[in-house]
């Protein structure tokens, strides 16, 4: 049977998506397109000024059985909605059952009526409503827009000097304009992170293993927040116990609740998770894979991903376990100098990839192809990956293959993984 799949987005979380597709005979298509996916992927070409349109002609005329949505902007716009109602199969939520990412405040309220352990908070409405509101929270305290902000929307208060900054970066710059009309004030959550997804037809679920993600700019968790610096995969923090417990405790109470809801989720829910001791609360939830998790992640995936997908679009996921290959995987970020801040694009980030060995893979994520030469379009400009036997392995195989690299003008964590360490047997 034919396998011919559109997948959307051009992050290196597609690109990773791609890839493991790739490796198991998908034909696929991607819109828009990176250096990674003209690699793995044929370029679909849809007309942007009328997106949804021209995806659907685009689908028809090059006969594809399955949409993958990789970025979370397409759920949000209700891609799910306008294919499926064209019969379509498509692997992602509907617009309603997005919200529990692009809204915030009602992923809260969710919880809050299911039971489902997460940091106390408040709704403001305004900036003054906020200043407000957060004068019953002592420091740290956490502010974040409700809307989606690429990451960077979440701000991690210690002090009153920081909470003016926040306020203002909030509400008197244009920056979060689209996603600022609500703003959630949490109580600070001790403990650490780790993320887990499960994917789910609405009914059946099938849990990846679990992730890390290194979320600040600098070694040492320092530094702002940003999309995510590097990641490691499986992650021994959340535990077999503490996973079913997650199961039990938080994916089923939501799910079950969406479903009551006459608006089931159908996708993969990822919980971001603050662990502390036997303790698992949430920080968020999203609608889409985590990006760099779904790097480490693919790379330890055995079994086929588009027959999960494909499950998934058809509601009817079989699966019951993933089967991995064994290794641990390890993925870091190369960003441009400055990210999460202003930073330079068009950096030439082109590169011998016979360089590096062969457990490790190079993921683009903001980068384009011009006369030969990749060059960076985005903070984040590249990903490298590797996998080998146990985490400690997998860390020293991705920092020698680092070595190999010289960009000028970027940066890399050099801690990404360790904190796993203490959890690896
Ligand atoms: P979010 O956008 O909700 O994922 O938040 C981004 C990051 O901010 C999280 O991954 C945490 O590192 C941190 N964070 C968010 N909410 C809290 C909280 N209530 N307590 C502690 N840290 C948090
Ligand atoms: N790495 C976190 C995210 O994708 O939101």
């Amino acid at each position: 049977m034919k396998r011919n799949a559109l997948l959307l987005g051009n992050g290196g979380r597609e690109s990773a998506i791609a890839y493991k597709l790739n490796s198991e005979r998908v034909l696929v298509h991607s819109y828009p397109s990176n250096p990674t996916l003209s690699k793995y992927c044929i370029k679909a070409d849809i007309d942007s000024s009328n997106l949804f349109e021209s995806m659907f002609e685009y689908i028809k005329s090059e006969d594809i059985q399955l949409v993958i949505v990789g970025s979370e902007a397409y759920l949000a716009d209700g891609i799910t909605d306008f294919l499926e109602s064209r019969n379509i199969r498509v692997f992602g939520p509907s617009k309603k059952a997005a919200r529990i990412e692009s809204d915030k405040s009602y992923a809260k309220n969710l919880m809050k009526a299911n039971n489902v352990p997460t940091a106390s908070y408040d709704i403001s409405e305004s900036k003054e409503d906020c200043i407000e509101k957060s004068k019953k929270y002592s420091f740290p305290l956490v502010l974040k827009v409700s809307g989606l902000a690429a990451g960077k929307g979440a701000f991690v208060i210690k002090n009153k000097e920081e909470f003016d900054g926040a306020i203002k970066e909030i509400f008197d710059t244009k920056q979060f304009e689209k996603s600022n009309s609500k703003v959630v004030i949490e109580e600070f959550m001790n403990g650490e992170e780790a993320s887990l997804f499960v994917i789910t037809d609405g009914e059946n679920i099938l849990t990846l293993p679990p992730a890390q993600d290194f979320k600040r700019v600098y070694d040492n968790d320092m530094g702002l927040n940003t999309g995510g610096m590097g990641s490691y995969a499986p992650c021994g923090l959340l535990s077999k116990s503490l996973e079913e417990k997650t199961i039990d405790t938080i994916i089923l109470p939501v799910l079950n609740a969406l479903k009551r809801d006459k608006n089931p989720f159908k996708g993969v829910l990822f919980a971001g998770l603050m662990i502390d001791g036997n303790n698992v609360k949430v920080v968020e939830f999203n609608a889409r894979f985590g990006d760099p998790e779904i790097q480490s992640i693919m790379s330890v995936i055995e079994s086929s991903m588009y027959d999960i997908f494909m499950e998934t679009a058809e509601g009817n996921l079989r699966a019951k376990e993933i089967e991995t290959n064994g290794f641990s995987a390890v993925t870091v970020v190369v960003a441009a100098n400055g990210y999460p801040g202003d930073y330079k694009k068009n950096i030439e980030i082109s590169l011998d990839e016979n360089k590096f060995d062969k457990n490790t893979l190079i993921f683009y994520a903001g980068a384009k192809e011009e006369d030969g030469k990749i060059l960076s379009t985005g903070g984040r400009m590249l990903d490298v990956t590797s996998f080998d036997i146990g985490l400690e392995k997998a860390i020293d195989r991705v920092y020698s293959n680092l070595n190999k690299i010289q960009i000028e003008g970027s940066f890399y964590r050099k801690d990404i993984g360790k904190k796993g360490l203490k959890y690896a047997n």
